[in-house]
């Protein structure tokens, strides 16, 4: 029988069903920086960075949460796990995260970029962004150029960041990033930032060629976790009553992300899109280079790394 081949736009729904790689690699010695660690993804991360014997160092808003989900883990294996508070909707904050890190550790062997968040009204920061695309994408583009030079010295090194197969539903519009000319859906603000974040990890990527830092991005699956439950009780009953019970459990996402870098097989790769362990192709959206460029340069403008 002739096998039917999906258009590329639709492999994500193959590959979510495909078996996913794993990895029993050790990380003893290995410095990492985890965002986003105190629940869902990251903290299924943690859980394997943990079993793997890596140092790990939670990036986290809320410290109580943090010192209990540390304790927990633990309780299970002996590791070491530092905590930095930061909340990733300020800038201050995360240059003061990223300065701390800098006087603690003088390597950093793995950045992992997990703290995310959907709203299904726009919202804006302190500072005036728009809070999802700057929680999804400024955060993690300024707190990544914080920590780039100390990555390149510790080469080899590897960035992640958990995108999602979110950024399909597309909002971006580079002459209104924060949504004030446009009606925002969370959908679309979700895609937006995103997007943002795939299109500027393409020019990173081509800026750290040879110098021994490899960056990806991956959709960590659609598991189970607290995303959106800052949204209003109506958003918060339908998620809880028809969308979490269809997912999956997060530690897919914690085994995926810990194979792309932890596994040898990972060696020298960068610039990719992976739907959990498996190579995707994203939508045609996010792999405008011209828009990109313009998106890096504007990011940089915005936070203002240097
Ligand atoms: N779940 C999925 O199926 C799925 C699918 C595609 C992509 N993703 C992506 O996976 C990542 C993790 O999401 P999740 O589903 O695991 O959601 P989650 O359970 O809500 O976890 C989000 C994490 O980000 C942290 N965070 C959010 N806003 C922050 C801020 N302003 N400052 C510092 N930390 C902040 C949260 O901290 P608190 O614990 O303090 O709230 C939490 O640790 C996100 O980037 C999301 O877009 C998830």
């Amino acid at each position: 029988m002739k096998k039917y081949e999906l258009p590329d736009e639709l492999m994500f729904l193959r590959n979510s069903k495909t078996e996913q790689k794993k990895s029993d690699a050790s990380m003893k010695g290995k410095v990492v920086v985890l965002t986003g660690a105190t629940s869902g993804v990251g903290l299924e991360a943690l859980k394997q960075l943990a079993k793997g014997e890596a140092t790990v160092v939670m990036v986290a808003r809320n410290l109580e949460k943090a010192k209990n989900v540390r304790e927990a883990i633990l309780s299970k294996h002996p590791c070491d796990i530092d905590i930095v508070v930061a909340d990733f909707s300020e800038l201050s904050h995360i240059r003061h995260a990223a300065s701390e890190i800098l006087d603690r550790y003088d390597r950093i062997d793995v950045l992992i970029n997990c703290a995310g968040m959907h709203s299904t009204k726009a919202t804006y920061t302190p500072e005036g962004f728009e809070t999802v695309f700057f929680v999804n994408h400024l955060a993690s583009f300024l707190f990544t150029q914080l920590l780039l030079d100390r990555m390149i010295l510790s080469a080899p090194s590897r960035i992640l960041h958990i995108n999602s197969e979110g950024h399909r539903f597309n909002g971006l519009d580079i002459n209104d990033l924060d949504w004030k000319k446009r009606h925002y859906t969370g959908l679309r603000g979700y895609g937006a930032s995103k997007t943002a974040q795939l299109l500027t990890m393409w020019e990173m990527a081509d800026q750290l060629k040879d110098r021994g830092v490899t960056i990806n991005a991956m959709h960590p699956g659609d598991v189970r976790s607290n995303i959106g439950k800052n949204n209003g009780w109506l958003y918060r009953m339908f998620s809880r009553f028809f969308i979490q019970p269809m997912l999956k459990d997060p530690k897919i996402s914690g085994e995926a992300i810990y194979y792309l870098v932890a596994d040898a097989q990972m060696e020298g790769v960068s610039g990719k899109f992976y739907h959990l362990t498996i190579e995707e192709i994203p939508a045609k959206h996010a792999l405008d280079r011209s828009l990109g460029k313009q998106l890096y340069d504007l990011s940089v403008k915005l936070t203002n790394p240097k």
